[in-house]
């Protein structure tokens, strides 16, 4: 995509923003890319240096409680010492733009929240929350150690991180509150995500379905381009802010009528 054709791409997508009262602000792990955390399914991601099937699901931890938890442990401190990107701090000053903003994100590293973000709904759970696997009482001790999972005080099952893995349910109460707000949004922003992970990206689609325009933001192609209405061929640190500002121009320009 040229710089003109990006340009021309901003205008239509502030435009829809503009008329918009409920927003949905869809994000995966290409959102934090620029705040130095890795993704999963880009060259040199996660996925591709590691299987996920070793480290991201029940059975893995099961096998290997130790292992899967130092891995994540190495992860959180990748994210604890992270900062909010300027595409973290546009979405943050979006919400005072609509009726309703509701960031619904795949991602696990609450920088969203730290941006400034006040609804923000946690589809895969968090890296900074821990838990017991057994009896899924909250494990809140700290220091924690690097290499071990911990033990439970009360059950004296192996503590693991409030993730999401694969093969497991979503939050049902998270998840049912983010589909109220997909049906009911006017504009889907859809930045930094794949769209491969189910049934996450399911909601994009029911977003659609519902009427919603989409805007997908991501230097590359994905799954869901198809059915974007517009997209932003860039990344989320460069083009969110460039779109907000264009949102908050077409407000005053209607304001003043
Ligand atoms: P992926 O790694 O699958 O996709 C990242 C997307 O971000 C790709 O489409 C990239 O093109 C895009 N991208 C990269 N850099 C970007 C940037 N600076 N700005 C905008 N976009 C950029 O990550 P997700 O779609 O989040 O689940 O993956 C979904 C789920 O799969 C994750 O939540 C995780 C993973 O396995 C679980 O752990 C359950």
């Amino acid at each position: 995509m040229s710089a003109a054709e990006l340009d021309e791409a901003l205008d239509r997508a502030a435009e829809l923003l503009c008329r918009a009262r409920r927003v949905v602000a869809f994000t995966g792990a290409g959102m934090s890319a620029e705040s130095g955390i890795p993704t999963f399914r880009d060259p040199g991601g996660l996925w591709e240096q590691f299987r996920p099937e070793e480290l991201a699901t029940p059975e893995a931890f099961e096998r290997n409680p130790d292992r899967v938890w130092a891995w994540y442990q190495q992860r959180r401190r990748v994210i604890e010492a992270a900062q909010p990107n300027a595409g973290h701090r546009a979405l943050a000053a979006m919400e005072e733009l609509f009726e309703e903003f509701t960031v619904v994100t795949q991602n696990i590293d609450r920088l969203h929240q730290r941006a400034g973000s006040r609804t923000v709904l946690e589809l895969h759970g968090t890296i900074l929350s821990n838990h017991c696997h057994r009896c899924g009482r909250p494990y809140a001790e700290e220091p924690l150690p690097e290499q071990t999972a911990p033990i439970c005080p009360a059950c004296g099952g192996r503590v693991r991180p409030s993730v999401v893995w694969f093969g497991e349910l979503l939050p049902e109460e998270v998840f049912a509150r983010a589909e109220q707000a997909i049906e009911r949004c006017d504009v889907l922003l859809s930045i930094g995500t794949s769209g491969e992970v189910y049934p996450a990206a399911g909601l994009v689609w029911r977003a659609k379905a519902c009427g919603a325009a989409v805007v997908e933001v991501n230097p590359n192609w994905t799954e869901l381009s198809s059915l974007a209405d517009v997209h932003l061929h860039g990344s989320a640190a460069q083009v969110l802010p460039e779109l907000l500002k264009r949102v908050e121009r077409c407000r005053r320009a209607v304001e003043r009528g």
